[in-house]
């Protein structure tokens, strides 16, 4: 072989190996300040990901993902899917402005590869509101793109929530559909059985170990020491297996067994949570790609893996709901402004995750609880500036910082999310901004990040030079004690 051959060879291995081992990511935006799309595909191309699943259709993303030559899965948020279901109209000019208008299949468009009707619209904490319009939605949808002549390219998908499946014995080979879905599930499958498309799903083995008494965190955590599950001569050792086989007999009990399996979310939170921390994550994903990377498959499909599987998730979001847990802003592989939480090897040949490059953060300020004041009442002002504010780090990295450093911490989060607005530290007067980051150990202060929307330069800013000035000097004198 030519040397520049083996040259030309050598270097797109890397590329080949993660399209083969089919590992993407999730990119989600629920953020106060998200980081703009194109630090976020410098981010992804430095790491080499050559997969992202969005959960819209956002014009600047996909301008940003224009020539990247990442294969790309669409959203439609769950409060559309109505409207697709009643109007061929509707979903004629969704494909037509959020797929046509960007689709390439190389050059310099967008690399569209799945449309996934709503965000696991069937999961339990919805109930019925989303239901009744899903398979409508995916068969207008579809209809649509085979218009666009699209069809042959872009797969119509619908990520399904981990809470679809179950199986009250805990054994695999039990597993089924939530009854009260079985109908809408048989629809779903014969759609994507018709068109060739495969089945979206989330695997939480973190939820399955939080929820299930039976789910030790070994297990979870691809532990060689975990003590294995036997299923009448099938033995499991981690619960990825486990959730992935209740999947595959669950779609056994209604005739697909055979149906092509996509991990639409999977992944391992950092903090808000026991156990929720860099390092369990960091041995959940290493665990789960060396398996990937095995191509042991499960118990039930040696043959047949996952086809692929979307990492959950890029970026912390700070605004996403955490009704279900204070660790749901805290699944990042990487921090809100794009720095690596951990160590873990995506593609073959690849040492460290590389940190998004020309981050621009607000001036390093921060809003603290002012000590010279009576802070009798300030725990009352925290607790209401947590409504809007994200304090879930209070309940895992920053569980140990003790009064009235929660209530600083409450008080920064305020601040950075109103873009260091001097009155969103005033508090009553209990508020004061300091230049001095008051991080401690684990214990990150964020400064947010600089959005086109951010204000800080206003006329406020000059009224906080004061409190400024004093704290300064007071850190000076501290210095010298
Ligand atoms: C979904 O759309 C179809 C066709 O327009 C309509 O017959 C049906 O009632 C709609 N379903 C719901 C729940 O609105
Ligand atoms: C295209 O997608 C965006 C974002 O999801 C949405 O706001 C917009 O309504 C879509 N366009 C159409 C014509 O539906
Ligand atoms: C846990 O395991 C026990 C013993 O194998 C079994 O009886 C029980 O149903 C399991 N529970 C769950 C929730 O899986
Ligand atoms: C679900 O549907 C399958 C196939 O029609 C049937 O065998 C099974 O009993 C149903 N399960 C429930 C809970 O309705
Ligand atoms: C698993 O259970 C079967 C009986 O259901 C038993 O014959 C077999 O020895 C068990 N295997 C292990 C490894 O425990
Ligand atoms: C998991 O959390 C429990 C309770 O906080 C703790 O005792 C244990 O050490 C943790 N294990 C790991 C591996 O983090
Ligand atoms: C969070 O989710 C719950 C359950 O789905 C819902 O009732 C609530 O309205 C949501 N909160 C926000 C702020 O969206
Ligand atoms: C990405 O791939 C290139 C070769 O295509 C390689 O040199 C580089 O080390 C890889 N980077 C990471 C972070 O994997
Ligand atoms: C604390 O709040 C109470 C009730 O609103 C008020 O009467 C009291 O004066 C406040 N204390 C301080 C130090 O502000
Ligand atoms: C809590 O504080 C103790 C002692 O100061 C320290 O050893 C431990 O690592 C801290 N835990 C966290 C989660 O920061
Ligand atoms: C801060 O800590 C105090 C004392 O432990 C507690 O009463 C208060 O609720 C905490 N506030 C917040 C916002 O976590």
């Amino acid at each position: 072989m030519p040397p520049h051959l083996t040259l030309l060879l050598l270097l797109t291995i890397p590329n080949i190996y993660s399209t083969a081992l089919g590992v993407g990511l999730n990119w989600g935006t629920a953020a106060s300040h998200p980081l703009p799309p194109a630090n976020v595909v410098g981010l992804l191309k430095s790491n080499n990901i050559t997969k992202v699943k969005l959960f819209d259709a956002d014009p600047l993303v996909l301008q940003a993902l224009s020539g990247s030559h990442i294969g790309v899965t669409l959203g439609i948020p769950n409060s559309m899917l109505k409207s697709f279901n009643s109007s061929m109209k509707a979903a004629l000019s969704w494909v037509h402005d959020n797929v046509t208008r960007y689709f390439s299949h190389s050059g310099t468009g967008v690399r569209i590869e799945y449309v996934a009707v709503g965000d696991e619209p069937f999961s339990q904490i919805y109930g019925e509101q989303f239901r009744p319009f899903v398979i409508g939605a995916a068969i207008n949808i579809q209809a649509a793109l085979t218009k666009a002549n699209l069809a042959s390219e872009v797969k119509v998908v619908v990520p399904c929530g981990f809470d679809t499946f179950q199986s009250e014995s805990g054994l695999p080979s039990k597993g089924h559909f939530r009854p009260d879905l079985n109908k809408t599930m048989i629809e779903l499958l014969i759609f994507l059985n018709k068109h060739h498309s495969p089945f979206f799903v989330t695997i939480l083995p973190f939820i399955s170990f939080l929820q299930n008494k039976n789910i030790s965190l070994a297990f979870a955590l691809f532990k060689e020491t975990a003590h294995p599950y036997n299923d009448s001569l099938r033995i499991y050792k981690n619960s990825f297996d486990l959730s992935f086989d209740t999947l595959v007999s669950a779609l056994s009990t209604v005739g697909h067994p055979s149906m092509d399996i996509v991990v639409s979310r999977i992944g391992w939170p950092t903090d808000g949570a026991p156990n929720a921390t860099s390092s369990t994550a960091q041995t959940f994903l290493r665990g789960l790609i060396d398996h990937l990377h095995s191509k042991s498959g499960t118990p039930l499909r040696p043959q047949n893996p996952p086809l692929e599987t979307y990492i959950f998730s890029l970026l912390d979001e700070d605004q996403r709901n955490i009704t279900t847990g204070n660790f749901e802003r805290h699944w990042g592989l990487f921090t809100f402004d794009g720095q690596a939480k951990y160590y873990v090897n995506f593609v073959q040949g690849s040492k460290d995750l590389v940190n998004a490059q020309n981050v621009e953060y607000l001036p390093s300020k921060w809003c603290v609880a002012n000590n010279n004041k009576d802070l009798s009442n300030a725990t009352e002002r925290a607790s209401e500036a947590c409504t809007l504010a994200d304090c879930t780090a209070l309940s895992g990295s920053c569980f140990n910082i003790s009064w009235p450093g929660n209530i600083s911490y409450a008080f920064n989060s305020y601040y950075q999310q109103h873009d260091q607005r001097a009155d969103s530290c005033d508090f009553g007067g209990l508020g004061l901004i300091t230049t001095v980051d008051p991080s401690i150990d684990n214990c990150r202060f964020p400064v947010q990040l600089h959005t086109s929307h951010s204000t800080s330069l206003n006329g406020a800013y000059l009224f906080c030079w004061k409190e400024l000035l004093i704290v300064n000097i007071f850190v000076f004198l501290l210095s010298f004690s």
